[in-house]
C-alpha cells in the first residue's frame, strides 16, 4: 500500500479546518425532514440511486401550505394525493390520520426556522421505491419511499400583487394524465423556463385552441364581470386553490362558471388570474407583451383576494381547515 505523502497528511486536517470553520459559524439552523418513518436533519436524508423516483420519475407529490402551523385544506390535499396514487397504481403508505401526525410533527420540528407567523409550505413525495435492477415494469415487492419537508414561506410580494405579473402562452406539450400530480415534471420545467427567459412569471398552456392551465398554476379569466375557469378533466391538475376560489366566489355571490375558454377569449379578457398553493391568487396584467384589461390588477381580483386573505386568517386562527 502506498504511504500517504508527508505533505498530504500534514495538509489534510488544516484544509478541512479552513474549509469547515466559516461554514460552521455561518451555518443556518438545519431543517428537519421526514424520510421513511424517521425525522432527521436534511443533510442526513439519503435515498438509494436506484429509487424509481430518481430513475423514472415514478412517484407523486403534494404541496400544502400551513399558516400558523395549521395545514391549509389538508383533507382536500390528501384526497388528491389518494387520486394521484390510484392513478399510478401505488398503495397509499399512510392513512389520513397518519399523514396528519407526520406532517404536524414536521411542522413542529421546523417551527423554530419558520419566522414569527410560523407559515410553512410542506412538500411530500411518495415514489415506487427501489429495485435491484433497473426495469420499467413495477417491482414485485414495492417498498415506497416516503419523503416530506417543510420550508418557511412569507406572504406574496406586495410589488407582485400591486402590479400583477407577465405571462406568455405556449402549446401544452404534456401527457394525457395531467390530473395526476406526478413528480415527472420535465415538460412543466421546460415550459416555465421558457416563460422565465421571456421575463414572464408563468406560461399559460393552450391545447387544441383552449386554455388549460399554467405550467404550475390554474387559470381564471374574467369576462364582463363573470369569473370563468376551465372545467376539470385529465388535461389539468385539479387545483386546491382553484376550488377554493370558486367556493369563495359562490359564497359571496360573484358570478362564476366552469367552461371552455378559447385562446381568443383569453386575449380579450378583462382580467386574468393564476392560482396555486404557493402563489395564492396572482393577477396577470401582461399577456404575450399586451396589457390585460387596464394593465393593472382588476376590481374582481381586489375583491377575491380579500376573501382569500380572510379565509387564510381563519385557517391561521383555527376556525376552519
Ligand atoms: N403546483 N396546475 C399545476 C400544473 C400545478 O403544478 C399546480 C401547483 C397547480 C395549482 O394547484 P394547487 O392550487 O393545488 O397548488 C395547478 C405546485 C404548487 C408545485 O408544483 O409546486
Amino acid at each position: 500500500m502506498k504511504a500517504p505523502s508527508g505533505n498530504a497528511s500534514l495538509m489534510k486536517p488544516c484544509c478541512i479546518l479552513n474549509r469547515r470553520t466559516p461554514d460552521l459559524q455561518n451555518k443556518p439552523p438545519m431543517s428537519t425532514v421526514y424520510l421513511n418513518g424517521k425525522f432527521i436533519p436534511i443533510e442526513d436524508a439519503l435515498i438509494p440511486v436506484t429509487d424509481r423516483g430518481f430513475l423514472f420519475g415514478d412517484g407523486v407529490y403534494e404541496v400544502i401550505p400551513a399558516y400558523g402551523g395549521r395545514l391549509f385544506r389538508l383533507s382536500h390535499h390528501l384526497q388528491r394525493l389518494q387520486n394521484s396514487l390510484d392513478g399510478i397504481r401505488l398503495d397509499n403508505p399512510h392513512s389520513d390520520a397518519e399523514w396528519k401526525t407526520i406532517l404536524g410533527t414536521l411542522l413542529e420540528r421546523n417551527h423554530g426556522l419558520a419566522g414569527t407567523h410560523n407559515d410553512q409550505s410542506v412538500y411530500l413525495q411518495v415514489t415506487r421505491g427501489s429495485a435491484a435492477k433497473r426495469d420499467h415494469s413495477f417491482p414485485e415487492h414495492v417498498i415506497p419511499t416516503v419523503f416530506a419537508t417543510s420550508n418557511s414561506i412569507t406572504d406574496p410580494d406586495p410589488a407582485v400583487t400591486e402590479q400583477g405579473v407577465a405571462a406568455i402562452t405556449l402549446d401544452d406539450i404534456r401527457w394525457q394524465y395531467c390530473d395526476i400530480k406526478a413528480v415527472t415534471l420535465l415538460p412543466n420545467v421546460l415550459l416555465r423556463q421558457q416563460a422565465v427567459e421571456q421575463n414572464a412569471a408563468e406560461a399559460i398552456l393552450i391545447r387544441n385552441g383552449l386554455v388549460i392551465e399554467g405550467s404550475s398554476s390554474n387559470v381564471f379569466v374574467i369576462e364582463n364581470g363573470n369569473i370563468l375557469t376551465p372545467a376539470k378533466g385529465p388535461q389539468m391538475l385539479p387545483g386546491i386553490t382553484r376550488d377554493l376560489v370558486l367556493e369563495l366566489a359562490e359564497q359571496h355571490r360573484l358570478p362564476c362558471r366552469e367552461t371552455g375558454i378559447s385562446e381568443d377569449r383569453l386575449r380579450e379578457a378583462d382580467e386574468i388570474w393564476i392560482t396555486s398553493s404557493t402563489r395564492e391568487i396572482i393577477p396577470v396584467t401582461l399577456l404575450d407583451g399586451q396589457a390585460v384589461g387596464q394593465g393593472s390588477p382588476g376590481p374582481l381580483w381586489k375583491t377575491i383576494i380579500e376573501f382569500y386573505r380572510a379565509y387564510k386568517e381563519s385557517v391561521r386562527n383555527g376556525t376552519t381547515e
